[in-house]
């Protein structure tokens, strides 16, 4: 195939920052989707209708004249969030969800939940207004193994949650296993977005020739056979499995440290790099409904009329974008593609 034409897509799982990163990163993603789901975790974060409201007018101010974007909210859940503010989210028509990071478990999540246990109230109110809630789905526990946090969440913590809440809907964000693949197949109310970094790369990525901190993002890459469990999920044509694709930049200081920050930046290629995961295994025909028919469908908005197309082209991945401060590097920099969109 040379082209390929698809309704335009959505991303159900982005950072864009703030500030000058919102303003570099932001027209990135406008090229490519129409809509987003918006990432809470500023600093500090997203807790409130008001602030949701004043972040969603700084995103919209910062995307590029004449172009078309809807930026999706999201609330961060912390331990203080109450039953009115998931009825006054659902009210405001523009916080589409909830996002629950375990407090610790990734970049900026100092504020969040320290016991899933103690959120039951507002999990009954998220249920009966229908708010779906978006899961970090990863332990802190240090005693458990970094590769294995994603599949003891699963079993300690999401396997009880849908026992006391089955009618609640959750997106279990960025899947990295084979457990992931399997629960979301076996359990109702339940779908997972998958990263174009964990479609592509296994964990030999990070240690390829030497330390590779720009494949560092969290969930950590996985074992081999836990890619081929997700490529072939997102390439299975269920609806239970979009495209989020957890673009998360950092400046090139912070990801090139001693303490290198988690998150990989993609925005700039995702969809290129998603035509290139689901051709790799002959599914171009399941893109479509990944990338643009089952987020909207899962969240009750209208499918996208617009169109994308792209094109059988090598070019190169440019080894950095520059920004005021310290560069950003984008996934896979200074490496040819072999898809663009056009
Ligand atoms: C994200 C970030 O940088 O905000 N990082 C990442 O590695 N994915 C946070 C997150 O989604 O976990
Ligand atoms: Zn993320």
């Amino acid at each position: 195939m040379q082209e390929l034409t698809l309704t335009r897509p959505d991303d159900w799982h982005l950072h864009v920052r703030d500030g000058e990163m919102l303003k570099a990163v932001l027209p990135h993603t406008v090229r490519q989707f129409s809509r987003a789901i918006i990432m809470p975790n500023l600093k500090p974060p997203v807790r409130s209708v008001a602030e949701a409201a004043a972040y969603r007018d700084r995103i919209i101010a910062a995307i590029p004249e004449g172009k078309q974007f809807e930026p999706l909210m999201t609330l961060y859940l912390t331990d203080n969030t109450e039953p009115e503010d998931i009825v006054a989210a659902k009210a405001s028509g523009f916080v589409k969800a909830l996002k629950y990071y375990p407090a610790g478990a990734t970049t900026n999540s100092d504020s969040g939940v320290t016991d899933i246990g103690k959120c039951d109230r507002v999990f009954e109110a998220m249920q009966q207004v229908d708010m779906p809630l978006l899961l970090h789905g990863e332990v802190t526990d240090k005693a458990v193994d970094v590769f294995e946090r994603e599949k003891v969440f699963i079993e300690q913590h999401l396997v009880p949650l849908k026992q006391r809440f089955p009618k609640l809907r959750i997106v279990l964000e960025h899947i990295t296993t084979a457990h992931a693949v399997d629960f979301v197949m076996a359990t109702d109310n339940m779908a997972a977005t998958i990263t174009p970094q964990h479609l592509l790369f296994n964990r030999n990525a990070l240690f390829k020739g030497g330390i590779r901190p720009h494949y560092y993002c969290l969930p950590i890459l996985k074992h081999e056979i836990h890619r081929r469990a997700i490529l072939q999920a997102a390439t299975s044509g269920s609806p239970k499995f979009f495209l989020g694709t957890d673009s998360a930049p950092h400046t090139r200081d912070s990801k090139e440290s001693a303490c290198g920050c988690a998150g990989c930046f993609s925005a700039l290629h995702a969809m290129e790099l998603y035509a290139e995961a689901f051709e790799g295994v002959d599914a171009l025909d399941k893109l479509e409904g990944f990338a643009s028919f089952y987020g909207p469908d899962f969240y009750g908005l209208p499918r996208n009329r617009e169109q994308i197309t792209l094109v059988k082209k090598n070019w190169r991945i440019p080894d950095e974008l520059s920004l005021t401060e310290s560069g950003l590097v984008p996934l896979r920099a200074g490496e040819e593609m072999t898809w663009q969109m056009v």
